[in-house]
This record gives C-alpha cells, sequence and structure tokens, in this order.
C-alpha cells in the first residue's frame, strides 16, 4: 500500500507570494510520501502479552530522509484497537546492517544506534512511543529530515534494515487493567524474569514481568477470545537531497545515573539508563500536603550542541507532563499528556492518548556544546505506579539551513517542474 502527498499547485503559489525565505523551504520538498504497512501478525489471548522483534519489516528504501512514523495496533478487518482491549506499552523502530549472505541473520548485523545517549544501545530507537501514539505528532519540520539508508554508511557486503519491536498486553477481562499495564509482578504472578533469572525482592512491577507469553491474572475466562492483531505503521520520507538539513536523534532518560569520569567534555562520561521506575504514593511517603506530585529530575552533560528542531516526551499513565531545561534554567522544550475521555480508539478515558510536542522556531532554542541539561518528568502520586518511564526524544541540528533565496532560479521556472 504507498499513497502519495503532494502540496497542492494553489496553496504553493500562496506561500510563494509570501516570498518568506520559510515558504521557499517548504517548496523544495513539496513531495512527502507517505507509505502504510502492516506488520506480522501477531496473537493476543485475554491477558496475554506480546513482545515481539520483526527484523526487517516493510519499509521504504535508498537514500532518503525520514519526515515521520506512526503506528497503531488494528485487528484483522482493519479497524482500530481501543487500548482498553489491546495496551500498547510501546514500539520502537529499531536501524541495522544485516550481513549479506550470513549464516546466522539473527546475529549477523550491526545496530545502528541514534545519536545517544544511554549506555550501549540502550533506548538507541529511531522512533518509539507507546499508549499515545495515535495522538502525537511525529513529523519532523522542514527544511529537516532524519538521513537514512545513504550508501555511504553501510558497510560492503551489507544491507540497511529496519526492526520493529512490539510491547502489548491484552487486557480484556483482567482482574486490574491499570495493574497488568504497568506489569504489576504480582498480578502475572512472577518471580523469575524471561530468562529464569530471580528478580529482586524489590522489584514490584516492569518489563521484566511482562515478557513475550506472560500472563496477567483474569476476572474471568471466556472461550474464543483470542484474535489476530497486527501494527499498522506509516512511514512518511521524501528522498534524500542536498537541501535537506539532517537532524540528530537524542533520547534521554530520566533514570540515566549518569557519571562523569574525567574531564568535563561530556566525552568521558559513562550513563546507566534504567528506563523505567516506580512512583511510591504520596499517602505511603506521608507527603500528602505536596500536591502528590511525584517529580524526578536529573542533570546531565550533552555532548554536541546544536539547535532543537522537535521535541516530545514519553510517559505512561499518571504522566503530568515533562520539561527539558537547559543549564541557565531556560526551558528547552516542555511536552504534555493529553488523556483520553471515551471508550473509541484514540479516546479512551484514563490512558495517555497523545503528548504535545514542541516545534521551536529552528535557530529559536540552542543547546551549547557540553551543556549541562537538566530533564524533569513528573507523575501525579496520587497512588502508587510500577514501571513508568520518563524518556525525552528530541531532534537536534548541527546547522541552520542557509538562506538561499537570492541564489534561485526565477520561481516561475521552478514552479513549472512541480
Ligand atoms: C556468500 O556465500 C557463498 C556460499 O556460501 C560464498 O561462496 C561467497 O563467497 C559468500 N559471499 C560473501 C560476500 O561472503
Ligand atoms: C556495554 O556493553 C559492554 C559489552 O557488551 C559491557 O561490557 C558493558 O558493561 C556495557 N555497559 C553498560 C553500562 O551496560
Ligand atoms: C504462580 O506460580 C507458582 C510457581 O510458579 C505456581 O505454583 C502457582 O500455581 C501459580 N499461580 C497461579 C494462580 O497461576
Ligand atoms: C577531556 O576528555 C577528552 C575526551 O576523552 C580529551 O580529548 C581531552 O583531552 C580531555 N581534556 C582534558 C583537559 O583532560
Ligand atoms: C513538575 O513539578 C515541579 C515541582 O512540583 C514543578 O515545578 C514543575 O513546573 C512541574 N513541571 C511539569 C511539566 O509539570
Amino acid at each position: 500500500m504507498l499513497h502519495c502527498f503532494q502540496v497542492p499547485l494553489a496553496i504553493l503559489l500562496l506561500a510563494l507570494s509570501i516570498t518568506s525565505s520559510h515558504a521557499f523551504r517548504k517548496y523544495r520538498h513539496p513531495k512527502i510520501k507517505s507509505s502504510v504497512y502492516l506488520s506480522p501478525k501477531f496473537v493476543l489471548d485475554q491477558g496475554s502479552v506480546v513482545d515481539k522483534y520483526y527484523y526487517n519489516i516493510d519499509f521504504p528504501r535508498g537514500h532518503i530522509a525520514i519526515k515521520g512514523f506512526n503506528a497503531e495496533v488494528v485487528d484483522e478487518a482493519g479497524h482500530p484497537v481501543p487500548l482498553h482491549e489491546t495496551y500498547l506499552h510501546h514500539w520502537a523502530l529499531g536501524r541495522f546492517h544485516q550481513r549479506l549472505n550470513a549464516t546466522n541473520p539473527e546475529q549477523d548485523y550491526i545496530f545502528v544506534r541514534n545519536s545517544g545517549i544511554c549506555q550501549n544501545n540502550s533506548v538507541g530507537q529511531y522512533y518509539g512511543l507507546g499508549s499515545e501514539t495515535r495522538g502525537t505528532n511525529t513529523d519532523v519540520p522542514d527544511p529537516f529530515g532524519i538521513e537514512v539508508g545513504n550508501p555511504t554508511d553501510i558497510p560492503a557486503g551489507y544491507e540497511e534494515r529496519w526492526l520493529l519491536n512490539v510491547h502489548a498486553i491484552d487486557t480484556r477481562g483482567v482482574e486490574d487493567k491499570l495493574g497488568c499495564t504497568e506489569c504489576r509482578c504480582d498480578l502475572y504472578n512472577v518471580s523469575k524474569d524471561e530468562y529464569g533469572r530471580p528478580l529482586r525482592p524489590d522489584y514490584i512491577g516492569g518489563l521484566r514481568c511482562c515478557y513475550d507469553h506472560a500472563q496477567c491474572r483474569l476476572r474471568e475466562v471466556s472461550e474464543g477470545a483470542k484474535r489476530n492483531l497486527y501494527m499498522r505503521y506509516t512511514v512518511k520520507w521524501i528522498d534524500w537531497d542536498e537541501f535537506i538539513v539532517p537532524v540528530k536523534i537524542y533520547i534521554l532518560d530520566v533514570t540515566d545515573t549518569w557519571k562523569q569520569l574525567g574531564n568535563s567534555t561530556g566525552q568521558s562520561s559513562e550513563h546507566e539508563c534504567h528506563v523505567e521506575y516506580d512512583v511510591e504514593s504520596c499517602s505511603a511517603s506521608g507527603m500528602a500536603d505536596n500536591r502528590c506530585t511525584d517529580s524526578k529530575r536529573i542533570s546531565l552533560v550533552f555532548p554536541t550542541g546544536g539547535y532543537i528542531v522537535y521535541g516530545v516526551a514519553h510517559q505512561h499513565s499518571g504522566g503530568i507532563g515533562s520539561t527539558l531545561y537547559g543549564e541557565d534554567g531556560r526551558v528547552l522544550c516542555f511536552s504534555i499528556p493529553t488523556y483520553g475521555q471515551g471508550k473509541e480508539a484514540g479516546n479512551e478515558a484514563g490512558y495517555i492518548v497523545g503528548m504535545s510536542t514542541c516545534y521551536p522556531q529552528p535557530g529559536s532554542v540552542k543547546i551549547n556544546v557540553g551543556e549541562t541539561l537538566i530533564l524533569e518528568s513528573n507523575y501525579s502520586s496520587a497512588q502508587r505506579h510500577t514501571g513508568v518511564m520518563g524518556l525525552f526524544y528530541i531532534l537536534v541540528a548541527e546547522q541552520l539551513p542557509k538562506p538561499r533565496l537570492s541564489l534561485r532560479v526565477p520561481i516561475a521556472k521552478q514552479v513549472n517542474k512541480v
């Protein structure tokens, strides 16, 4: 399935008549292509969990700039499935280089992580969201793009491929929907992880308890509840050209126990991102006067510098917002969840159905090289939460587009090319 969008000519002409360089940039990338694909099928029954890794998924090929990526769970008829039936804990899109001709393709590949900054391949995805996916804008603004598929980046004898991780929990008929979505170990009757390693006694909930094939406790069992589901994902992209300004992807994690080693360039530092954390109930901690907000903060040195062109946080139910600050306390970007109010897919009551994003005017929000950033993630602590997240995804341009208006060929000639 593939359809292409083209900005209508009338709108282009209108934009050009405003003669701002901004309109000009829009003109240069009129052809954002958009493809819709289905993941392989997965099967969920009441209370069951899938945590699948699909290697070599369908994806646009060639040297391109990714302009957006969205995904949702659909059933066999293609209907969106609401979160109170299938909770989409997360999905993540990863890039890798597969050795062609490999005897063991599952091992013979090189993961190509994003630009940082967690340890090793941790949170190395290019895109990734959870329940909020239907209501969250992931578009990369013009004239920026995430460059992939550049033949000079792919080692000889390798091919660029994409990996989709889907983690979903079927909460139909379960005793405690929130508890199952927060992966509470008691509800999964789990005391060892997926690999049989005993969990720490204080590990009461999180991903280690809701692995592939885990089963959450049911209130009622009804026969024939198994169903076939798919991730339907939409990739927006444009063919690479010299006017696209590349952006780097950084994912910051509020659980990063970051240590600086040696000097202050940020190069010699060690990160350890735990990805998940727990929020204690304010009544339990005797902090009830504090408006029952759990505010977690870390500071970390940003390894490079540049201009933020897009930002969004990822939080779980209970989240009330996340802010990224600069060293001097200025707000670089904040992101706030929207909770649904109904039953239908995209508006499910009690679930985060969207995160606000920021699109600073390019050039207006700068991170200095080696600047110390502060990341803050707030949750309501009116009740306890396990396995919550506080990630912040930013796209950073190391340079700004050069104004080219005066250098261009006459407008009329360009319009003819459309
Ligand atoms: C691919 O595999 C074939 C047979 O297994 C071998 O002869 C050939 O050299 C391999 N090519 C590369 C590039 O490894
Ligand atoms: C990163 O990976 C290396 C090699 O697998 C491992 O030795 C090291 O402990 C990892 N670092 C962290 C912080 O997990
Ligand atoms: C929970 O797990 C234990 C040990 O793995 C098992 O003996 C018990 O039957 C399980 N309980 C339920 C309700 O599945
Ligand atoms: C700081 O660390 C960087 C990277 O490890 C190194 O290149 C630089 O020389 C160090 N500077 C000082 C003053 O030690
Ligand atoms: C997070 O909580 C802190 C402390 O209560 C507050 O100062 C800050 O404004 C909150 N930020 C967001 C985004 O909710």
